[in-house]
């Protein structure tokens, strides 16, 4: 693609630009910092190892005022029902100027709002009331690429002899770093475009209106570094760093994950640990499990909190059809273990296509197969699609994959309208149909805005079993066994169990393949978990080794299941995609006579 003189003029002024002698103490500090009634970082420095975290697209919850769009009121308005669900961190994608070419990840100004979502002081206000509903906040910062509309890359091809000239990467001719891999293989065919203003090329990962900004250039790093600054003072409590693995290049290498890159994430945790102490970073790198890994950093010099955990996502979605635990199994033994403080971030879905960048070519077919079986149901390596219709409507696989997702390792990330159980639009372009307004009730405007929905941001999920008539809050909420409340019970069950978030993980020998049993185990507390992947009901034989005479407890009703046999056994009976989650208690003859 060509990118012409006329598409994004400049406009306004140049945020951010670092100067000689910029640092942390000439900026403008904002007076007041939101004063939290949350647990300071030092009364609770690992918060985000048993939070739960939810997804919240800013212009797809709660439309207030009524534009078609939603906003920072709306997101506010609706935070008692977060509240009440019981989550505990919201992590906001991007809500920066965009023309919305890559759903905001193409930022325009990094230190201000869109207009469209409402104003600085509507999301200081946000802050402030999750904060008094002890709900946490993480924001995205998109720091490999601009868009082409940034003033930054506005005034790099328009004047290469200025202090712009070298925030991108711009050659003559498009011949260097041809072994990195193109991501969005659907749009683009090639890492370079061409620039008629500047007469070069420039480089970019994504789509060809994301240049990606030149981290050789010191400026670069003390702009992002200062835009981290910008947002931090505002109080929010962590970072997902969209896209890290990419903020280098070298010829001769894939580009990804270079040395390089980690000094730059070891210098931001630097910064954030004595800048905003207790300020969390999350790394988003789509990358193997011993990739991943090296994100978190070392003790004596470390990277990022938690790192998303991407290869078992699509195992969890084979293991349901393939009806084994042993891809997970696989995927459990191939992750290398946690560095002190670090913590996975898991999820079932989110706003992106359900990536199947990490699996092999031949479980990337089976996906296909299984769950995208129309072309347009995928999207460059993957499957957009939301997670009901892809578990075709089952609510027993929707609760058995969030039974796993809830008790494997890791601090899950829930996608907004999943609790109810949305559907999505695979006709509307590139993602779109897995954003489309959230479902409040069964109102014209679902309850998302009371404008007219002709004029919504994107169209609601029009008809079917998926409509807004059949699929909302409201109705779910009003009715006990809905899977909303379903979920919210869970959640209520697992802030009972912290030990799923920072226990260690020992898979459990079963006799049967289709039955995936583990320990979740700290010092105060061991949850047996059983799943049953399969559709037919299973009775198997599970080892708990060590564990003879142990006694078992469903974590939800307290019920008392057999002991383990003396033998170190138990069978252990489950309908299809049924699961348990017992804990298991030792009580030695000393405690019983007390
Ligand atoms: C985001 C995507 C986005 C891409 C480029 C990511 O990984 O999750 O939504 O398109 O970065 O910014």
């Amino acid at each position: 693609m060509t990118l012409s003189p006329r598409d994004n003029a400049p406009t306004g002024a140049i945020p951010l630009i670092p100067r000689d002698g910029d640092d942390a103490t000439t900026r403008e500090v904002p007076e007041e910092r939101v004063v939290a009634t949350l647990p300071t970082p030092a009364e609770d420095p690992h918060w985000y190892r048993t939070a739960v975290f939810y997804e919240v697209l800013t212009h797809s919850f709660f439309d207030a005022n009524n534009d078609g769009t939603g906003d920072f009121k709306g997101l506010t308005e609706k935070l008692d029902y977060l509240a009440w669900l019981g989550i505990d961190a919201i992590w906001i994608p991007p809500f920066y100027p965009s023309p919305m070419g890559d759903g905001g990840y193409d930022i325009s100004d990094y230190t201000n709002v869109d207009p469209r979502y409402g104003t600085m002081d509507d999301f200081r206000t946000l802050m402030e009331e999750a904060h008094k509903r002890h709900i946490r906040v993480v924001i995205d910062m998109v720091m490999n690429h601009t868009s082409c509309a940034h003033p930054w890359f506005q005034a790099s091809r328009h004047d290469p002899a200025g202090p712009y000239a070298d925030f991108y990467v711009w050659r003559d001719r498009p011949a260097e770093y041809l072994d990195a891999r193109i991501i969005f293989i659907d749009t683009e065919d090639s890492n370079w475009t061409y620039d008629e203003v500047r007469g070069q090329y420039f480089w970019h990962r994504f789509f060809s209106h994301q240049p990606d900004l030149n981290f050789e250039n010191p400026a670069v790093r003390e702009a992002i570094k200062n835009t981290i600054r910008f947002w931090a003072d505002t109080g929010v409590d962590g970072f997902r760093l969209d896209a890290i693995p990419y903020l280098y290049e070298e010829d001769g290498t894939n580009c990804e994950n270079l040395p390089r890159t980690h000094d730059f994430i070891a210098e931001l945790r630097d910064m954030v640990d004595e800048e905003y102490p207790g300020t969390v970073l999350i790394a988003e790198a789509n990358q193997p499990p011993h990739e991943v890994v090296a994100y978190f950093g070392s003790d004596s010099r470390p990277e990022c909190h938690v790192c998303f955990h991407f290869p078992i996502m699509p195992k969890i979605f084979a293991a349901l059809r393939e009806e084994t635990s042993k891809g997970v199994r696989e995927a459990f033994a191939a992750t290398p273990p946690l560095p002190k403080g670090g913590q996975w971030g898991t999820f079932l879905r989110n706003h992106d296509e359900l990536t199947l960048e990490m699996v092999t070519d031949e479980e990337r077919q089976a996906m296909y197969g299984w769950y995208a079986p129309e072309p347009r149901m995928r999207a460059n390596v993957g499957i957009r699609r939301r997670l009901a219709p892809l578990l075709r409507g089952s609510r027993r696989e929707v609760e058995l994959a969030h039974a796993m997702l809830l008790s494997f390792p890791g601090s899950p990330f829930l996608y907004y309208g999943d609790e109810i159980g949305m559907g999505d639009n695979i006709w509307l372009k590139d993602r779109d149909g897995v954003r489309t307004p959230m479902q409040w009730d069964s109102t014209p405007g679902a309850g998302f805005s009371k404008g007219n929905p002709n004029t919504f941001y994107l169209p609601l999920i029009e008809d079917g079993p998926y409509a807004p008539a059949a699929i909302n809050v409201s109705e779910h909420r009003s009715r006990p066994t809905s899977m909303l409340n379903w979920l919210r019970g869970m959640l209520e069950v697992r802030k009972r169990y912290p030990v799923f978030g920072i226990g260690s993980l020992t898979l459990l020998s079963t006799s049967d393949d289709a039955v995936l049993a583990y320990l979740r185990r700290d010092e105060r507390q061991t949850v047996l978990c059983v799943n049953n992947l399969s559709t037919t009901s299973r009775s198997a034989t599970i080892q708990l080794p060590g564990m003879g005479g142990w006694r078992l407890y469903d974590t939800a009703s307290g019920n008392r299941f057999p002991d383990v046999r003396e033998d170190e056994t138990i069978d252990i009976t489950l309908g299809r995609h049924g699961f348990y989650w017992l804990e298991a208690t030792f009580l030695n003859e000393e405690d019983e006579e007390e």
